[in-house]
């Protein structure tokens, strides 16, 4: 044991360690500092106690207040799974004007029917549902088989030409390769062709109008602008389906192309149709 030693310079106790000649100065902690220590002491032992914090074998201790951050993910998990099966309910329960009408719940369609159609619908429509030749464009208000809620349900649900569904659409366009002469059918093709662009020849368009409407006015209108019972479209609009031009029209009239589209209800359920529903008439065109 040494004997106490004190610098001579500042007063201070050394510690008794002596290198070369060098003491080191015994002096105390400063107190803020032994105090901050001693605290996060108790505060280390409270939690040790309140959360778990001690490794045992299997798990660690389980800590006074039960806490477990997997409880809480699941809780959380839980509470968001309720409040979508409240919606998802509602909108089982609801008719799609019913579902329109309310804001809430048409936007919460209107986001599921958007992630369904990316799966579903994008593949023929495009992914920002403006489609193709041979497919439809869906955000405009031109419409094959009637863009209110209903009739674009009954689309979706049932399809179009999909012989499985004995609800589908049926309607086809006849073959006028038999019924109609060449001459007739150049005829009609200009006179078509007239209602929105300037014709190949204005006398044989003339002449069309009344082979259209013996021929064509029953499933297209004598106004040319499309039955939606029938799934005619509108002639008298810029918008073609299967092709722009004469020719094209000629293609269709003697040997028309028709568009099938597969039912959705028995893939998909009502439900997801109906937000499929609410999502398209949503689009821009909806009646
Ligand atoms: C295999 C290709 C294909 C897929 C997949 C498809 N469609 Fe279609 N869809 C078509 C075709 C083709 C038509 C046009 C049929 C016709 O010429 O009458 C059509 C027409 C429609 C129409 C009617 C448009 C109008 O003008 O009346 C709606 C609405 C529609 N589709 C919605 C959907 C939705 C929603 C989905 C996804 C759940 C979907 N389609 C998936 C091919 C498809
Ligand atoms: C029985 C009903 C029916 C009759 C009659 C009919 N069409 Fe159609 N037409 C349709 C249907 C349905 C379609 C759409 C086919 C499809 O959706 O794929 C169509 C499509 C067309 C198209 C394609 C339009 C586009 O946007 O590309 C043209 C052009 C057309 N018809 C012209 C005629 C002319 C001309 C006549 C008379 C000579 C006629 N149709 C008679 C039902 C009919």
């Amino acid at each position: 044991m040494s004997e106490k030693h004190i610098d001579e310079i500042s007063g201070v106790e050394t510690t008794g360690h002596e290198w070369d000649g060098i003491r080191e100065l015994n002096n105390p902690m400063p107190r803020w500092w032994v105090w901050t220590f001693y605290a996060t002491i108790l505060w280390a032992i409270g939690y040790a106690i309140a959360y778990p914090a001690i490794p045992m074998i299997t798990s660690a201790t389980k800590g006074y207040f039960g806490f477990s951050s997997r409880a809480e993910l699941q809780q959380d998990l839980d509470l968001a799974k309720a409040s979508q099966m409240k919606f998802q309910d509602m909108i089982a329960a609801k008719t799609v004007q019913e579902i329109d009408a309310d804001p809430a719940l048409r936007e919460f369609a209107i986001a599921g029917g958007a992630s369904a159609f990316k799966v579903n619908c994008a593949p023929c429509h495009g992914s920002g549902a403006s489609g193709g030749p041979g497919f439809p464009n869906l955000n405009d208000d031109d419409w094959l088989w009637g863009g209110d809620l209903d009739s674009i349900q009954t689309t979706i649900a049932h399809g179009i030409r999909f012989d499985s569904d004995a609800d589908t659409h049926v309607s086809e366009m006849p073959a006028f390769a038999d019924m109609l002469d060449k001459d007739q059918t150049r005829q009609v093709a200009a006179y078509v062709w007239s209602l929105t662009n300037k014709p190949s020849d204005e006398a044989l368009a003339e002449a069309g109008k009344q082979v259209f409407l013996d021929n064509c006015a029953a499933c297209h209108g004598e106004d040319a602008k499309g039955k939606p019972e029938m799934g005619a479209p509108d002639l008298a609009d810029a918008i073609w389906l299967k092709g722009r031009g004469e020719d094209a029209i000629i293609r269709q009239v003697t040997a028309p192309k028709h568009g099938v589209m597969p039912a959705w209800s028995a893939r998909l359920g009502d439900t997801t149709v109906k937000e499929l529903t609410v999502f398209v008439h949503a689009l821009g065109g909806g009646q």
